[in-house]
């Protein structure tokens, strides 16, 4: 599929640079990559660190059909596109930790961030997806839990951060495709099968929310069991969760 590629040596943040310019509707997908960030961002304004020339720091500019209810899933769906490229290059045990993160035995090796870019126009929204991947990554500070890069993970691989670009970018452009023209549905068993969550105590960071991990709901919302049984899905927005 078509699209504009970016490639820089230093941004503050790729997220930032396709918002700056992009948001026409009706443009080509466009693809930022740059060597290192400034200012690498995490949600609700969390820093994502971003050393030069060492892992891959890449986002996606999109127009997305069907508006705001449709967004709820997409990260859902980059998570699944982003596992999909490490199961290929031969890491299997990949999770995913909802909403937006993923893991590799509880370690957090690659983490997703949606924006919104734009309104919802001539019946599409403008989204930018970010996603950082650790690859050479031996030594940084400013992470407060446990981390892990593919370069550990895996070291007598050859990691070849252009290679993983052009895999992803694949990978996301094609599961993006896929979940415009047949929604989350198709997603949702290939996520659960990688869910960190799932059948784990967990509490909410937020609130006094407290339950069992029982997987998505068919919108995408993850689904908490309350001590007294009763089931209660929670959305990406509102809510953080850890396992206990
Ligand atoms: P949430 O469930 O809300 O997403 P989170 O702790 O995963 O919680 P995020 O905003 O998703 O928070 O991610 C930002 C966090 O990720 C930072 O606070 C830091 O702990 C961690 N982090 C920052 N840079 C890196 C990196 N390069 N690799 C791994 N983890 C990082
Ligand atoms: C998270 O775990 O909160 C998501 C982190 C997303 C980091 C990536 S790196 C490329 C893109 N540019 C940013 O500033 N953030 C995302």
């Amino acid at each position: 599929p078509a699209l504009d590629l970016l490639v820089l040596d230093q941004v503050d943040s790729t997220n930032a640079e396709v918002i700056r310019r992009r948001g026409k509707v009706g443009a080509l997908p466009l693809v930022c990559i740059a060597d290192s960030q400034s200012a690498g961002r995490g949600r609700r304004g969390r820093v994502w660190q971003s050393p030069r020339g060492e892992n891959l720091y890449i986002s996606f500019g999109l127009g997305v059909k069907g508006g705001f209810a449709a967004l709820d899933g997409l990260s859902l769906v980059f998570g699944v596109a982003l596992a999909d490229v490490l199961v290929a290059s031969g890491i299997d045990d990949v999770q995913l930790k909802w909403p937006n993160d993923v893991y590799w035995q509880g370690r957090k090796l690659a983490g997703i961030l949606i924006e919104l870019q734009g309104e919802f126009q001539e019946g599409e929204v403008q989204i930018v997806a970010g996603m950082g991947m650790n690859v050479h990554m031996q030594n940084v500070d400013g992470i407060d839990q446990p981390w892990v890069s593919l370069a550990q993970i895996a070291p007598e691989q050859y990691w070849q951060r252009n290679e993983l670009a052009a895999q992803l970018i694949a990978s996301v452009m094609s599961a993006f495709d896929e979940f415009q023209s047949d929604g989350f549905e198709a997603f949702r068993d290939r996520w659960m099968a990688r869910d960190l969550f799932a059948g784990e105590l967990l509490e909410a960071t937020q609130g006094d929310l407290k339950g069992l991990g029982r997987g998505l709901a068919s919108d995408g919302s993850y689904l908490i069991e309350l001590d007294d049984g009763d089931v209660r899905p929670v959305r990406a927005g509102e809510i953080s969760l850890r396992k206990t």
